[in-house]
């Protein structure tokens, strides 16, 4: 048993991050949060300590900063490993600054990289997506399945990351894991830390419950004219918190490992169209959602749903959490932000 239970949580202030230390804390590892708050709001640690009831060390540190990043890693160091969270996260607004995401997204990593080649810090979790398939040819994908073009400047820098750490872990002694994530939902059940959408959602989950908390009039449907059953696409909506869990199993793995690059996809296996998930919110927390059909949104894909079977073998991972249950915990949240 290794005694060092250290572990950089970057981005550890944000939605996934976030929900991620709280397992962290759970599993008894010691999560240090480091966050530049671009996009997420310092309360939540507030959120993270009262569920924990632990003091959290917290560094607002751009990962992008080597000098600051080689800093902490000397002093608040050594780390059993590194959880890397911190990125841009918007398919739209990448395409708008795609700069903004090839800089921020594609730099931390590698100063992530550098610093845990520097330091010897043996094991990497990197927070990948779905989006690195692009449109896939045939449902459910795994794996193995073929990256197709990425469809946002979003989705290459993943691509470009994902490469980044196979490569350097060739011939080295990095071991890591890349979680390709497909759509994370929910807030944590207690209510205390959840997502926190800055401006208008792009996201449907955020959209549905302000539109139900009357912040937004209607909700529209981005297509009803896809080659599905009922002509919305279709996702793989997964629970935070069961995501949360993935990747205390990923670094527990990661432990007991010799040096290696293994990826992963964390997905419900089930595929659920926009309709369902509105008809499912409505009726699991009795609260109507006005919406309106509209056009199909640029860069959306058409549908994508996961095999999650290698997570299973060999994670020994599963979702415990149900759509319903990511819904009912997402409106409780909405109703806590506005409080
Ligand atoms: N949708 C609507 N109306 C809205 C918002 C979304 O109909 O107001 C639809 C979208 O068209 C899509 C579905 O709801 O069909 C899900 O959309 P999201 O924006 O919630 O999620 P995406 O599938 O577009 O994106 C998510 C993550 C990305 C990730 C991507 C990979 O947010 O980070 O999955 O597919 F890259």
């Amino acid at each position: 048993m290794n005694s060092m239970k250290k572990v950089l949580v970057t981005g550890g202030a944000g939605f996934i991050g976030s929900h991620t230390v709280v397992e962290l804390v759970a599993a008894g590892f010691e999560p240090i949060i480091i966050d530049n708050l671009c996009n997420s709001d310092i309360s939540m640690l507030d959120g993270i300590e009262a569920i924990t009831e632990k003091n959290i060390p917290f560094f607002n540190i751009d990962c992008t900063d080597l000098d600051a990043m080689m800093d902490l890693f000397q002093h608040h160091g050594p780390f059993l490993g590194v959880i890397h969270f911190a990125a841009f996260k918007a398919v739209g607004e990448s395409v708008a600054k795609p700069l903004a995401y090839y800089h921020n997204n594609i730099n931390s990593t590698r100063v992530v990289l550098e610093c845990m080649a520097h330091f010897g810090v043996k094991n990497l979790v990197f927070s990948s997506s779905c989006t690195v398939y692009g449109q896939p040819k045939e449902n459910p994908v795994s794996e193995k399945t073929a990256w197709m073009s990425a469809s946002s400047p979003y989705g290459y820098t993943k691509q470009v990351c994902e490469r980044m750490i196979a490569d350097t872990s060739l011939g080295s002694n990095l071991s890591s894991v890349l979680l390709r994530y497909f759509n994370p939902i929910g807030a944590h059940p207690s209510g205390l830390i959840g997502e926190l959408p800055l401006g208008v959602p792009e996201n449907l989950i955020p959209y549905i419950t302000q539109t139900a908390a009357g912040l937004r009039s209607h909700l529209t449907i981005f297509g009803s004219d896809y080659n599905t059953p009922d002509g919305t696409c279709i996702r793989d909506y997964i629970h935070v918190v069961d995501l949360a869990k993935a990747h205390v199993a990923a670094l527990s793995w990661l432990e007991k490992q010799s040096p290696i690059c293994e990826v992963f996809n964390l997905g419900s296996g089930n595929g659920n169209s926009v309709k369902e998930v509105i008809d499912t919110f409505q009726e699991v927390n009795n609260m109507p959602v006005n919406v309106v059909a509209g056009a199909r949104r640029p860069g959306d894909v058409e549908q994508i749903f996961a095999s999650a079977d290698k997570a299973k073998e060999i994670l020994n991972w599963g979702c415990e959490l149900t759509l319903a249950d990511a819904l009912k915990d997402a409106w409780t949240w909405q109703l806590k932000l506005q409080e």
